[in-house]
């Protein structure tokens, strides 16, 4: 109990992931900080600005995908149906699914903690009758869910195009964890897709410079849970569109020879010198069917918006 006591609060941060991924990742040649750090309180709050911004696109022609097509989901759904999140977040997009599909049970899963059971609470609220099982956890990682009592069909929600932060083969890995974690279900998923590099740039570099804070966030978290002394004036925010690879690609870059140290390690930036932080991946919709078949899924139906520039897709195990 006393050595506990004694553990003070840098020590614990040092202990961490963000810590242990942060010093290894700066130690690399190109230097690298791995995206998922991105979302600690201020982090997911900058998220959800990204989200609202005219550039971002992304979000809102999801959710009126959602919306519209609300019912024909709902019908594929299924009665007395679990409907399992992954990487849930403000559980905003599913209540589109909950009033159309009224499953029996939702189960989002999300890493941070407190949070989660926060809004899981205001959802109880007002779904009275659901029944709710928020799962503290990684969604990259296996899943074993007990099955519930009363639930005869159990269907994934992984929305936002999250799948496009990962390298297509970590993203096939995940794809076929879900699907063993699923257990026979389906998986509706949002996908990002390829179009005009213009539009793309836009949405990775909006004029309000949200996108910039975020993305500097990680040098801000650094700061405040590590003890770094990095100049947040000292790296500008670059995301270009890799049209060759698919991908936005994003990092911060050094604008003149600087050191920073964070817990007690010192990293040494040239002028010019690029930490990766983040990519994006864009799909078509073949693409998309390819990776998924991959992973041991059939992209049964499909929608797309009028302009082409999203990708809400159903899929079964095969
Ligand atoms: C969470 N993810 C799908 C976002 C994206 O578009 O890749 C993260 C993001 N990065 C910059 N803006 C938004």
């Amino acid at each position: 109990m006393d050595a506990l006591r004694t553990v003070t609060p840098l020590a614990e941060a040092r202990a961490s992931g963000f810590a242990q991924c942060l010093l290894d990742g700066l130690s690399r040649t190109p230097k690298e900080i791995p995206c998922k750090y991105f979302y600690d309180e201020e982090g997911s709050r900058l998220f959800e600005a990204i989200c609202d911004l005219p550039e971002y696109y992304q979000t809102r022609t999801e959710t009126a995908l959602l919306a519209r097509h609300a019912d024909e989901i709902a019908a594929l759904i299924g009665p007395k149906a679990e409907i399992v999140e992954f990487g849930a977040g403000a559980l905003k997009k599913v209540r589109l699914l909950l009033d159309a599909a009224a499953p029996n049970a939702y189960t989002p899963i999300d890493i941070s903690g407190d949070y989660l059971l926060a809004v899981t609470r205001a959802l109880a609220a007002d779904y009275p009758n659901l029944g709710l099982r928020p799962v503290v956890a990684d969604f990259t990682a296996a899943l074993c869910l007990p099955p519930l009592p009363g639930v005869r069909a159990r269907a994934g929600f992984f929305p936002g195009s999250t799948i496009g932060n990962f390298k297509p083969d970590a993203a096939a890995g995940l794809l076929r964890r879900m699907r063993a974690g699923l257990n026979g279900g389906s998986l509706l998923i949002g996908v990002d897709l390829v179009k005009d590099p213009a539009r793309l740039h836009a949405a990775y570099n909006d004029a309000a410079g949200i996108t910039a804070l975020f993305n500097k966030n990680l040098l801000a978290r650094a700061n405040r849970e590590l003890e770094g002394d990095f100049d947040l004036d000292g790296f500008d925010h670059y995301a270009p569109y890799n049209p060759a690879a698919r991908r936005i690609e994003m990092y911060l870059v050094s604008r003149r020879r600087q050191s920073a140290t964070v817990c007690g390690h010192r990293f040494d930036f040239a002028q010019g010198e690029a930490v990766h932080t983040e990519d994006s991946h864009k799909y078509t919709p073949d693409g998309f069917a390819q990776l998924a078949a991959r992973a041991g899924w059939r992209v049964t139906r499909q929608w797309r918006d009028v302009e082409g520039l999203f990708l809400l897709a159903w899929m079964e195990s095969v």
